[in-house]
């Protein structure tokens, strides 16, 4: 399973090589640096999703295989999503920020981008056994924040939308699914007694 999950998120990064490269007639269309902004962006957000996924399939088919791939797809999230700043900085900014007040002014879907970046650098320097090992119990705690970064994804997402904001839309819906599924759960485990009356009736 883990391997598989490797293998599938490394696809994004093979098709954006070729199409930056024109191998097997990829392109990245007629606004390149538009087209990685976007690709790198939608891999970033869809792979959060299906992290998030995990612990849900896992509850409700009872297969623990489900969450073993969790880690290397947050990872491969926080690698597009990186990349996906790298790219912003380097193609829109040129690398240079002294314009980067008059562009969070022009574009303040920015900051919120960066803030949700920012909570998930803490997530993937602790992803490897021996920080989980160390943490421990605060090892749970700290991961957490995966729960206000996807929300600022969203939000980041919607608010660059022009027109159509069906898209980010859906996006909210699944997430608002995923984590009143984990809501539900707490719930649940906090007053046992109520869910089983729940399920009797
Ligand atoms: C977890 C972090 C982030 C995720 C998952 C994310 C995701 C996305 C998504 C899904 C889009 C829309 C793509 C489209 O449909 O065209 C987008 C657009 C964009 N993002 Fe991010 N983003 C993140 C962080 C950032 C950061 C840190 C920056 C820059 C500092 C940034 C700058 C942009 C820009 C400039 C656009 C394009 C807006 C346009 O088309 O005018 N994002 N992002």
């Amino acid at each position: 399973m883990k391997r598989l999950a490797f293998c599938g998120a490394l696809v994004p990064l093979l098709w954006l090589i070729a199409a930056a490269f024109g191998i097997a007639g990829l392109s990245l269309g007629p606004n390149p640096s538009r087209e990685l902004l976007h690709f790198t962006g939608k891999t970033a957000l869809n792979l959060l999703w299906i992290g998030l996924l995990a612990s849900p399939l896992r509850i409700l088919t009872g297969d623990p295989a489900w969450i073993r791939p969790r880690r290397i797809v947050g990872l491969f999230a926080f690698g597009y999503a990186l990349l996906h700043f790298v790219i912003y900085a380097a193609l829109e900014l040129g690398l240079d920020f002294s314009d980067l007040a008059r562009e969070i002014v022009k574009r303040p879907f920015i900051v919120v981008g960066t803030l949700a970046l920012l909570l998930l650098v803490p997530l993937a320097a602790t992803s490897t056994d021996r920080m989980m090992r160390r943490l421990g119990r605060r090892w749970q705690s700290l991961h957490r924040l995966v729960y206000p970064a996807t929300v600022l994804v969203v939000w980041h997402f919607w608010w660059q939308v022009k027109k159509d904001v069906t898209e980010p839309l859906l996006y909210a819906t699944a997430l608002a699914l995923l984590l009143g599924f984990r809501w539900w759960r707490a719930q649940a485990r906090r007053d046992p007694h109520a869910s089983n009356t729940q399920r009797g009736t």
